[in-house]
């Protein structure tokens, strides 16, 4: 019997176009090649920047809800110079994985044969760590204001505070214990700032050792994030699952994969764990205006993002073989420009496809 997967393919702005038709080409490869054990079912949704200059809106009022039943979300980028930053970005990525409660964000990162990297290290290809980012809360709660705007001389007052709840840290380190428990390496990193953020960082340190107690098979570590960040440079080897607040996670996953060659490599998912919603699957790059519709954009971050897709859908020998085809496409050294190659997104794309076919 075959089976159907509903799909919710967002494009967005800029590259996000190019990256998310390379991934769907993927996608609809691996469909046929699996003879009619799946196919997708893909509904296309123009949300996005030009969205919001029709309408003032990203996304129409009943947004999130159109996506409920879909059994996976692919998402290209947002952003876009005519629009501002936290517009697009509250009003797209932001509302489908608060509005979806997607609360866990993992992004592997992973050094590819003959991508150049920036880690001076006898074998990178060793290295292999995973950021789990806490997706729902945290800095990027939203809670605030800004207020006094007509004192005179610029004395207008702005007030962001962070959220960190009970519930919401022990989800996402519990999250981490548990994806700790699938891997190798078996271990879990903790980052907060808790000298400096002395309430809702020090309730995270407080719940990381209470959970961390039912996991005594798991090897633990805690860091300040400014240690974190040296620690990713000097000291790769002791990382394996690293578990942050929303907005540290965010930060260290663009140095992760900046170390690994480039951010058109990265990829991620939103989870939402309890399958109560479908996830999110997206590039952890933007939507790079500056060479939007040249056709030169790194497609590997929103393919290997379809990898982590098929992991949910529960294809993991087809997301392992995906996985393979991306390594042998980079080891023949068919990249774009981000990472010294001429190659286009097409090329690289067709790459990929037929290393899926030997
Ligand atoms: C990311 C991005 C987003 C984030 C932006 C676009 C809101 O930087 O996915 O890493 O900060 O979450
Ligand atoms: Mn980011």
């Amino acid at each position: 019997m075959t089976k159907t997967y509903k799909l919710a393919v967002i494009p967005g702005d800029g590259i996000g176009k190019e990256v998310i038709d390379a991934g769907m080409k993927v996608l609809l490869h691996m469909e046929k090649q699996s003879k009619g054990a799946f196919v997708f079912e893909s509904d296309y949704f123009d949300w996005g920047s030009d969205y919001y200059l029709k309408h003032g809106r990203m996304i129409p009022e009943s947004g999130v809800d159109q996506l409920i039943n879909y059994d996976a979300i692919y998402f290209g980028a947002v952003g876009d110079r005519r629009v501002p930053d936290h517009v697009s970005l509250w009003g797209l990525r932001i509302a489908i994985c608060q509005g979806l409660d997607q609360w866990a964000n993992i992004r592997p990162v992973e050094f590819l044969p003959g991508i150049p990297h920036r880690l001076v290290h006898p074998n990178p290809e060793s290295l292999n760590w995973i950021l789990v980012r806490e997706n729902s809360e945290g800095e990027y709660s939203g809670i605030g204001g800004r207020n006094f705007s007509a004192r005179p001389d610029e004395r207008e007052v702005a007030i962001q505070s962070s959220v960190f709840t009970e519930y919401g840290c022990e989800r996402i380190i519990r999250f981490a214990f548990e994806l700790a428990r699938t891997r190798t390496r078996k271990k879990v990193t903790s980052v907060t700032k808790s000298n400096a953020q002395q309430y809702g960082m020090v309730l995270w340190d407080e719940v990381f050792t209470r959970v961390s107690k039912d996991y005594p098979d798991i090897e633990t570590d805690q860091w300040l994030v400014d240690a974190m960040a040296a620690r990713f440079v000097l000291h790769p080897e002791d990382l394996d699952v690293v578990v942050a607040s929303n907005l540290f996670a965010d930060i260290l996953s663009d140095l992760g994969s900046a170390l690994a060659g480039s951010l058109g490599i990265a990829s991620s998912a939103n989870l939402q764990v309890d399958k109560r919603f479908p996830s999110m699957f997206e590039s952890v790059h933007g939507s790079a205006p500056d060479i939007a519709g040249q056709g030169i954009a790194n497609p590997i971050g929103t393919i290997a993002s379809a990898g982590l897709l098929l992991d949910d859908l529960g294809l993991h020998d087809e997301a392992a073989k995906l996985n393979q085809a991306i390594r042998q496409t980079t080891s023949e050294g068919v990249v774009t420009r981000d990472i010294g190659g001429t190659y286009t997104t097409e090329e690289v794309t067709n790459s990929i496809i037929k290393n899926l076919s030997t």
